[in-house]
């Protein structure tokens, strides 16, 4: 029962290492979705803080990641591009979310169990509530739709839960909300296509992470073409010939890998590159993933390198796109505000 106009926004955190699962995961959904979407792409800096971060690494890690969306397509003049930092209200609109959510629902997020580790008493406490951070970004925008990766989808629940507890809690006695409609719609994750989980390339059954120590088992967007070509031959396979079915993928966590890595690069399924390459010899692939990687990410490297050289524009974009951020989650907040009942 969504009547809520449809809206997109993502966010990506200025943590370093921007690698080939954060853009067939998230920042190619982010260009495909300009044509028919209002977007909103942020980079979640409040969020990159919930662990220690040196303060000139998160300057340029956030002109990083801005440049990555730029490089890769996404339009800041028909879209918003905005640094969470300069939109006060995201973190105002966490709190009362904090009031919200309850402490078995964040007990259950995966992601804190796997960043707080085995010192779980030493973990940031933003790091605890970041979750409720992620849907104060979403819904202080009443976003509707929000492409991100596989390992966001607990994220997302959590965010839906939160948006249909404001809406119990908050809207019961409100005659201006008596059409059950509710305030904040519940988000819906866009997670489709065949790389919605890049493998690390040294394990397939490692994800592809910022923060392995192995710079070897990804791909970043900063690489230029001889690296990636040394990454990808060198990446983990078997010693078997690829198969012609999918089913020929079971058990075999590093060739099912680069069979979606290779789709999602050329806009296919994996059935359609088994039927191009199965049963022939692996090196022949990987000769053709060599040579598709390179040639869809080593321009959007360059252009990166050449936007970030250029902070002025960087810095123009982020703060041209705060401005029209905050203006419309101001209106959010306002309402916001009056349905809680405070006084103002
Ligand atoms: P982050 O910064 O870890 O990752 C950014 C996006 O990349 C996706 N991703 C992957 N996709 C496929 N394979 C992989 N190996 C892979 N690794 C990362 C992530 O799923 C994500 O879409 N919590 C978010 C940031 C965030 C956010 C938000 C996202 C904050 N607020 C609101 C959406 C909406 C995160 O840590 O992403």
């Amino acid at each position: 029962m969504q009547a809520f106009p449809q809206l997109v926004f993502s966010g990506v955190q200025p943590t370093g290492n921007l690698h080939l699962g954060n853009y067939l995961g998230a920042i190619t959904k982010f260009v495909a979705l300009q044509d028919t979407h209002d977007c909103i792409y942020c980079v979640v800096d409040l969020h990159a803080i919930t662990v220690a971060q040196k303060p000139s690494e998160l300057t340029s890690n956030i002109r990083e990641v801005t440049a990555a969306f730029i490089a890769a397509g996404v339009d800041p003049t028909r879209h918003i591009v905005f640094n969470q930092s300069q939109v006060a209200e995201h973190a105002e609109l966490a709190w009362i979310f904090n009031c919200v959510a309850r402490i078995g629902w964040l007990n259950r997020m995966t992601q804190f169990k796997e960043k707080a580790g085995k010192d779980r008493e030493n973990a940031s406490v933003g790091l605890y509530a970041y979750p409720t951070l992620m849907a104060a970004d979403i819904l202080v925008y009443r976003a509707t739709h929000v492409p991100v990766g596989e390992d966001q989808k607990q994220h997302l629940e959590l965010a839906r839960d939160i948006a249909q507890k404001f809406n119990n809690d908050f809207l019961v006695d409100n005659p201006a909300y008596a059409d059950g409609k509710g305030f904040f719609p519940l988000p819906e994750p866009l997670i489709q296509g065949p790389a919605t989980r890049v493998m690390s390339l040294r394990d397939g059954s490692k994800k592809m992470s910022k923060s392995d120590p192995s710079d070897n088992s990804r791909i970043n967007l900063a690489d230029d073409g001889d690296t990636i070509a040394q990454k990808i031959r060198k990446a983990k396979t078997d010693p078997d010939a690829l198969p012609s079915a999918l089913e020929g993928l079971a058990g075999r966590p590093e060739a099912d890998n680069l069979v979606g890595i290779y789709a999602a690069l050329e806009g296919k399924t994996k059935l359609n590159v088994l039927q191009q390459f199965g049963s022939g010899n692996f090196s022949t692939f990987k000769s053709a993933l060599v040579d598709l990687t390179v040639a869809k990410l080593a321009p959007i490297g360059s252009e990166m390198r050449r936007l970030q050289a250029d902070a002025p524009y960087i810095d123009g974009v982020l703060r041209d796109g705060s401005n029209r951020a905050r203006e419309r989650a101001a209106k959010t907040m306002s309402a916001v505000r009056d349905i809680v009942g405070f006084v103002r």
